[in-house]
Formats: C-alpha cells, structure tokens, sequence
C-alpha cells in the first residue's frame, strides 16, 4: 500500500505548485501578516475538519481545536489563543462548531473510562449534569446524543461569554458576534444553532447552492 505520508507529501508539493501558477503573489501576500475574521473552537475529529468544511482559503480562520471542542476556564492553551485573536488579530466572530457523532460527548454520556482524557471530559460531564431532566426526556438514545452535542455547544458559547477576554473586549466596547454550530458528517451541512448576528445570513440556509449535482 502507498505510504498515506508520501501522498500527502506529494500533495502539499501540488498544491503549492497550483497556488502559486493561479496567483503568483500569494504566498508573498501571506507572509505579510493575517487578519482572519473568526475564530473558531472545532472539535479535533479527523472528519469535521472546519477549512475542508467551510472551503476557507489561508488567512481567513484562526482555528483551536480540542476533544468535544471544550471552553475550559483552566485552560490555557485556549485562553492564548483567544486572546490573541480578540486582542491581537482584533477578530470580530467566534465560532464554536460542534458535531453529531462526536466521540467525546458519547464518551462522556457512557461514563466509561479511558484514562487520562476522562479528566478532559468531566467538562462535558458537568454539562450532562446540569441538563439531566431535558436529556432525561428523550426516550430515543440517538435523539438524546444529538441534542447533548447541541447543548454542549450552547454551553461552551456561555462559558466564552465568561472569559476576562470577552468580558475586557465588551468593557472596552468592542462587538463580538458568538455563533454556535453544529455539523452534520452524515450530510456535510451546518445547522445554526444560535448567532449575535441575526438577518444577515439567513438567505444562504434558504437557498440551494450552486451545485454541478443540482444543474
Ligand atoms: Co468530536
């Protein structure tokens, strides 16, 4: 079998080759600096990858991802990040994009242990905890996963609320539009859960794409 480290190798030496025959300056433009628009707090599942999923180009996304893409107020490798891209690269959305079938939420939700990452997950095991009597509701197992990913993603997006971060850029009377999204693999579609920034987009989710399987 064909090494997948010398396909992706091989890839890289294409891409860049194509990038730079389309647009000779655009590698030089990127070196200049970044000014993403967004940050976005992604799960690290190999199938929900955010610039594959959103076709982003360089430059437009700063990106953090974790198992259950968690906001822990002790974690400080996120809390870098963040301020970083509010303060520094003056960001003006955040994105927290969780996804059904996420591995660290079901792992959560089985109360087994894994070692070492069972630590990680008591965050989204307080979050089963204070939701108990609405999961407690739904009898369908899969309906009951698929809505512990939505509040999961609820509850991150309160606890950036939470941040110094957040609250310093609000004080200092920067906006910062939250949005909470929650992927779909089976689909490859977004569903919007909740957004800062209502009527701006909406027609998108209303229309059918521009697509070759469509025309
Ligand atoms: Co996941």
């Amino acid at each position: 079998m064909e090494s997948l480290i010398k396909k992706f190798l091989q890839q890289n030496r294409h891409w860049a080759c194509e990038k730079q025959h389309d647009d000779p300056a655009y590698f030089e433009k990127l070196a200049e600096g970044q000014k993403p628009v967004a940050l976005l707090v992604g799960c690290s599942d190999s199938r929900v990858s955010p610039s594959l999923v959103l076709g982003g180009d360089l430059g437009e996304l700063f990106i953090h991802r974790n198992i259950a893409n968690v906001i822990s107020h002790s974690d400080l490798n996120f809390l870098s990040v963040m301020q970083y891209a509010v303060e520094v690269l003056e960001i003006q959305h955040i994105i927290v994009k969780g996804h059904y079938g996420c591995g660290g939420v079901k792992a959560a939700m089985q109360d087994e242990a894994y070692g070492l990452i069972d630590n990680w997950l008591v965050n989204i095991k307080d979050v089963i905890e204070q939701h108990q009597s609405e999961l407690d509701q739904i009898l369908d197992g899969q309906e009951r996963f698929n809505r512990l990913v939505e509040i999961n993603v609820e509850v991150q997006i309160e606890n950036l609320k939470h941040t110094s971060v957040y609250r310093n850029a609000i004080k200092a009377g920067r906006k910062l539009y939250l949005h909470g999204w929650v992927y779909d693999f089976s689909t490859g579609l977004i569903k919007v859960l909740k957004t800062d920034e209502p009527g701006v987009w909406e027609d998108v989710l209303a229309t059918e794409p521009e697509c070759t399987a469509l025309s």
